[in-house]
């Protein structure tokens, strides 16, 4: 049996659609916190069970009977010290094959977001240290953030962001989750790394084109200081955190981290990903 973990969240969704369509619901159960959330599983027929990563002791039950556990990543700022007591429990019950969601970047030890993001590395490595068969999805940045982080000023006035001529290889959250249910539902992926990314990578002045391509509109990309993005961040009411985590991963992209491009999303959705142009209509239309 699997156990989807983050199932009611925006990737464990996708998931657990794409399980669903491959008519897979007795093969596997949703891990939720939330009653609420789980109402559109339960409404299914599927099997929710109940647990809570910040209270591990509860989690033998949840555990119980499981074989393979896709671990989605939290975003708790204590995110080590939790995922690994996760890990704990999940070796306690006898879980055979943990399959996690990391992160695709260079050199987490000069990234401008080390501080939450080495968690990811710590993770992986407690699962490495359990004696249980792993598999790492290392994730890279969701297209879907891409219209977050230009903001809704994009379309009209144009791109200006910190971000350099740095690259990253986009990938559609829907073909991440895609990707991660047909990897479940499949064997002879243990002790495998995945860079889960597009086939290419892409600036912000690719983007800029090509949402100039898709309005008829001339969008320009400005490059602007890291100093006048806080300011302008600052001034909109965000919080320090999410200020530091858009700073650092911009600065991460101008300094091309993300600039890993693999064939493993390709391979695990059996063809290639959507272009930046596709990705940017789905997102934007
Ligand atoms: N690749 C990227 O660009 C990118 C961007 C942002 C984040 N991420 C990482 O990828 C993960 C998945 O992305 P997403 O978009 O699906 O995020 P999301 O929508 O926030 O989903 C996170 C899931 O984790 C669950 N969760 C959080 N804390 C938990 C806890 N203490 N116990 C049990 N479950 C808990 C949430 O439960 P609830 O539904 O009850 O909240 C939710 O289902 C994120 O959590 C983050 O680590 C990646």
């Amino acid at each position: 049996m699997i156990l989807i973990g983050g199932s009611t969240g925006q990737l464990g969704k996708e998931v657990v659609a794409q399980l669903l369509r491959h008519n897979a619901k007795e093969r596997f159960v949703a891990l939720a916190r939330d009653p609420d959330k789980a109402k559109i599983y339960i409404d299914q027929g599927i099997e929710v069970r109940y647990g809570d990563f910040d209270d591990p002791g509860k989690l033998t039950a949840v555990f119980d009977g499981i074989d393979r556990f896709l671990f989605i990543s939290t975003m708790s700022t204590n995110r080590g010290e939790q995922q690994g007591l996760v890990v704990d429990a999940a070796r306690a019950a006898g879980v055979r094959h943990i399959v996690y969601t990391g992160l695709a970047i260079r050199d987490i030890e000069r990234s401008g977001v080390r501080d939450l993001m080495a968690s990811h590395f710590e993770t992986e490595d407690r699962i490495r240290e359990s004696g249980m068969k792993w598999t790492f999805l290392r994730n890279t940045m969701y297209a879907e953030a891409i219209a977050q982080i230009i903001g809704p000023q994009a379309l009209s006035d144009g791109i200006f962001l910190p971000g350099g001529i740095g690259r990253v290889p986009y990938a559609l959250r829907t073909e991440m989750g895609e990707a991660t249910a047909n990897l479940l539902l499949q064997e002879g992926h243990e002790g495998k790394i995945y860079q889960i990314t597009g086939n290419s990578a892409w600036s912000y002045t690719d983007i800029a084109a090509s949402l100039s391509r898709m309005t008829g509109r001339n969008i320009p990309y400005k490059e602007i200081s890291e100093e006048a993005l806080a300011a302008t961040l600052r001034a909109s009411g965000m919080p320090d955190f999410p200020i530091w985590l858009t700073l650092g991963t911009i600065r991460d992209i101008r300094n091309g981290q993300y600039e890993i491009t693999s064939h493993d999303l390709e391979m695990l959705l059996g063809r290639a990903p959507k272009s930046l142009d596709q990705m940017l209509s789905a997102i934007f239309a």
